[in-house]
Order: structure tokens, then C-alpha cells, then sequence
């Protein structure tokens, strides 16, 4: 397993911070990651045909998979998450949703190894790459684009590294719009995290060229990369 996947996975299977932070996590009109979600169904929806099978890597409580099962009633959905509260959280949260969500415990770096299946329309993933660095994130991304279907998602809403100078600016002026966290939910980023070129070159190493940021705010982007409908499944 890739050594700072593994050191995150440990952090988030704490069942007293995994708890702390999802008490603390914005919902409704607090959550500026609900509009990004929204354009990440649509994009999908935009291009047809309609999705059957949606993976959610690191899905949490599963916030990302419900929106596009929500978006797309016809299809299953695939959650994986390295922490066993995330697990019970994301029962909890997706029990609406029934017989359509698989629960896969697992790492984000060893997607076939917990048994994420192939021929998948869409992976989406969010807040969790950043725990990556920029070898094992273009990893994941080859890993899952190998279990995209022709013609498939991959979607990858996530903080950024940028610019010293940026990277404070955009954070003080995002407190005036998400109220700051409870310093218990912080927690370790190996720094600097991966930014927006290691993201795009690492779509395209892996073979998604047809990719670009459908959004961004602050330090959130959402890359949203699609393969080619006329490549051979599996390539
Ligand atoms: C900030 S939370 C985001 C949860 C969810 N994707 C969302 O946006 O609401 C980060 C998630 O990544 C998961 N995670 C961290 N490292 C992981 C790893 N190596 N493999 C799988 N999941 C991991 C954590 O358990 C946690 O659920």
C-alpha cells in the first residue's frame, strides 16, 4: 500500500476524529461543495448514455455517491473507505438508496484489490487525493481509469496546492464564506499538496486526455476527465 495512503487511512479510522470531523462538516447552504457536485452529474448526464454503475472512492458518508444516484435512479454505486465509522456513517446515509450501493472497505490505492469491479461509468472521488502524493496520485488515477468503461468518468473533486501567496489569500477570504472548523477535525496534510498540473498531467498519464476543471473555488477544484467512448473497455 502507498505509504502516505496508508498513514491517511490510519488518521480517518479513528472512530473519535472520523467523528469529530463529520459533526463539523457544512451541510445545506454552508456546503459550498454542493453546487460542484451538482455540475458532476450533470456533466455526466450532459453526454449520455445515462450511467449504470458509479463508483465513490473515499466516499465518507457518502455525500458524491448520493448525488449521483439521486441524479441517475437506474444506476448501482460502488462505495469504498479505508475507516469503519466512515463505513457505518455512509450505511446510515445511503440506506435510502437500498440494494443499489455495495460497500467496499478499502484503500484508494488498491481499488481492485477491495474488489471495485470493472467496466465502472463513472469514479468520482473528493477530498481524499490530497492525502497523495503526486507518484501515488497518478497511481490511482491510472488504476481507475483502467476500470472505466469506454467512454467513462473520472471525476476528482479535491483541495489544491497553490501559489504561497494564492494559497493564503484564497484561504482567509474562504472563511468569510465556511465558517472555520473546530481545530480537533484538523488534520495532517503532507505538504505541499498535489496541484493543479499534477492532477492534469496525471489524467492524461493515464490515458484521459479529454479532461479539464469543470469548477473551482478557493483551493477546490473539480477535474473532470472523460475516456475515449471508442476505446477498447479495460485499455
Ligand atoms: C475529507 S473526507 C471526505 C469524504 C467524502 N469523500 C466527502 O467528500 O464527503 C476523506 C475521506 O477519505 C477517506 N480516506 C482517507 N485515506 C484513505 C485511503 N487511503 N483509502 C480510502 N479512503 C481513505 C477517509 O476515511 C474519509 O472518509
Amino acid at each position: 500500500m502507498a505509504e502516505r495512503s496508508r498513514a491517511a487511512a490510519q488518521v480517518w479510522s479513528d472512530p473519535r476524529f472520523a467523528a469529530a470531523w463529520l459533526a463539523a462538516d457544512p451541510e445545506g447552504g454552508q456546503d459550498l461543495l454542493v453546487l460542484p457536485r451538482l455540475i458532476a452529474a450533470e456533466l455526466v448526464a450532459e453526454e449520455g448514455p445515462q450511467p449504470r454503475l458509479i463508483v465513490d472512492v473515499a466516499g465518507g458518508a457518502g455525500k458524491f455517491l448520493a448525488v449521483l444516484l439521486d441524479r441517475f435512479p437506474e444506476a448501482a454505486g460502488v462505495w469504498l473507505d479505508a475507516s469503519p465509522t466512515m463505513l457505518d456513517q455512509a450505511r446510515t446515509e445511503l440506506a435510502r438508496f437500498g440494494g443499489r450501493v455495495e460497500f467496499r472497505p478499502g484503500d484508494m490505492t488498491a481499488l481492485r484489490a477491495a474488489g471495485v469491479p470493472g467496466g465502472a461509468d463513472v469514479i468520482a472521488t473528493s477530498r481524499a487525493s490530497h492525502h497523495l502524493d503526486r507518484a501515488e496520485l497518478h497511481g490511482f488515477y491510472r488504476e481507475a481509469a483502467g476500470l472505466l468503461a469506454p467512454g467513462g468518468w473520472l471525476v476528482n473533486l479535491d483541495h489544491i496546492a497553490s501559489e504561497p501567496a494564492w494559497d493564503r489569500r484564497l484561504r482567509s477570504v474562504r472563511r468569510a464564506f465556511v465558517p472555520p472548523r473546530p481545530a480537533a477535525t484538523a488534520h495532517h496534510h503532507d505538504r505541499p499538496l498535489p496541484g493543479i498540473e499534477d492532477h492534469l498531467d496525471g489524467y492524461r498519464a493515464a490515458g484521459v486526455d479529454d479532461v479539464d476543471i469543470a469548477w473551482k473555488a478557493f483551493h477546490t477544484c473539480l477535474f473532470a476527465g472523460r475516456t475515449d467512448p471508442a476505446a477498447p473497455a479495460g485499455g
